[in-house]
């Protein structure tokens, strides 16, 4: 049968039957084929027609969701879990760790957006609204990493920055936990965190949301952030030295190419070296209007990359212990074929994660099924990008 799709429907195992466009504009030498890998559905994507014909007589039909248990119900959006989250009385003792991390996530995201509101208004920030929520994130992070990270990576566009902020301030928990940190510290270094792009409220609105790159003059505004972050901390009673360094310092590079001070080196507080790394692993792999969030996989191997001038390698290291080799929340191909999401990480064996198997690359759902991969023959053979199958995240993040 011919169907028509959208192009996000198309899958790998597809067969399509009719491009609708002409040769002209595509560079595949025929118009019907058999969409073999995720790399064809990419190309296929990048021609930018919105529809096509598939044959499902010889290729996988579109596959529909199924259906969530009750049990499993899962909101489709931060967005949606913001909302809900703000009718429910605050605690952290309700429900499940995820429940509440769920609920953790969308409040810090609500305090974030009103404090920086308050500081575009030229008000000071209220550390006795900051202290507590951070002190809930950190212990959050200390009692089950798995139930808040992978939230980090769920974003809407006109809540990015607030958003970015409380991610960071989650991984930057992990990360310091990770280099065994004094809890003292790791407290300080949230602090620095969830604060360190607050000086983006003196940032013209039309440059800070600007679906488009930035021009050199533009750019300028933005990178003075930093600057203004700096000030607006350093005006604030009861900001430790630690929190300063993590929000001047989170845009300096170790090769001395970053901003605003072209630190290099060990000139750069460990903080500060922490916070380019998170924040940079944040920025790449979010989706934004302008560009597609990377694979966490992949942007970790970004980073090693980077590491070779603008970060120190070990620490890099350190961060990718932190996290794991296949990141919480993301979506991964096993050998047999079958497509999960990783649910859990094991410390002592970062390869091997638990995960929910979901989908079989030949397009079908599958029951979904928890593996622990240290006790099972399959393994990770690479990541999978969630678009390209037309999975949504937010309804695979662990229970
Ligand atoms: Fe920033």
């Amino acid at each position: 049968m011919i169907r028509r799709i959208h192009i996000n429907q198309l899958r790998p195992g597809m067969y399509i039957h009719d491009l609708n466009c002409s040769w002209l504009e595509h560079n595949f030498v025929r118009n019907r084929f058999a969409v073999k890998d995720a790399e064809t559905v990419a190309k296929v994507r990048a021609i930018g027609v919105a529809e096509i014909d598939i044959d499902t007589d010889r290729g996988a039909d579109v596959v529909e969701e199924p259906p969530v248990a009750p049990a499993a119900a899962r909101p489709t959006s931060v967005r949606r879990f913001a909302a809900s989250s703000a009718r429910v009385v605050t605690t952290d003792k309700a429900g499940s760790p995820v429940e509440r991390a769920r609920r953790l996530h969308g409040e810090a995201t609500r305090i974030v957006r009103d404090m920086m509101g308050d500081v575009r208004l030229g008000r000071q920030i209220e550390m006795e609204k900051i202290e507590p929520l951070v002190e809930r994130m950190v212990d959050s992070i200390f009692r089950d990493q798995d139930a808040l990270l992978p939230l980090a990576r769920l974003k809407e566009h006109d809540d990015y920055t607030f958003q970015h902020s409380v991610s960071v301030c989650a991984l930057m928990t992990a990360f310091a936990r990770t280099l065994e940190l004094p809890r003292e510290v790791i407290r300080e270094i949230a602090v620095g965190a969830l604060l360190h792009d607050v000086g983006k409220a003196k940032v013209p609105d039309e440059i800070l949301n600007k679906p488009a790159k930035l021009t050199d003059a533009e750019f300028e505004k933005m990178k003075n952030h930093v600057v203004q972050s700096k000030i607006i901390l350093q005006g604030t009673p009861g900001i430790s030295d630690i929190a300063l360094d993590v929000a001047a310092q989170h845009h300096e590079r170790y090769d001395g190419t970053g901003y605003p001070n072209k630190l290099k080196g060990e000139a750069i507080s460990l903080y500060g070296q922490m916070g380019s790394i998170v924040d940079i692993y944040d920025a790449i792999t979010s989706n934004r209007v302008y560009h597609k969030g990377m694979a966490p996989t992949e942007a970790l191997r970004k980073l090693l990359e980077w590491s070779a001038m603008h970060f120190k390698p070990t620490l890099v290291q350190a961060f990718i212990r932190s996290v794991g080799i296949y990141p919480t929340g993301s979506l991964v191909r096993l050998e047999s074929r079958r497509l999960a999401v990783v649910q859990a990480q094991h410390a002592d064996k970062p390869m091997q994660p638990t995960v929910k198997v979901i989908f079989h690359a030949d397009g079908r759902y599958l029951q979904p099924e928890d593996v622990d991969l240290r006790r099972s023959q399959d393994r990770i053979v690479g990541h999978e990008d969630f678009a390209t199958w037309n999975i949504d995240p937010a309804r695979w993040l662990p229970q």
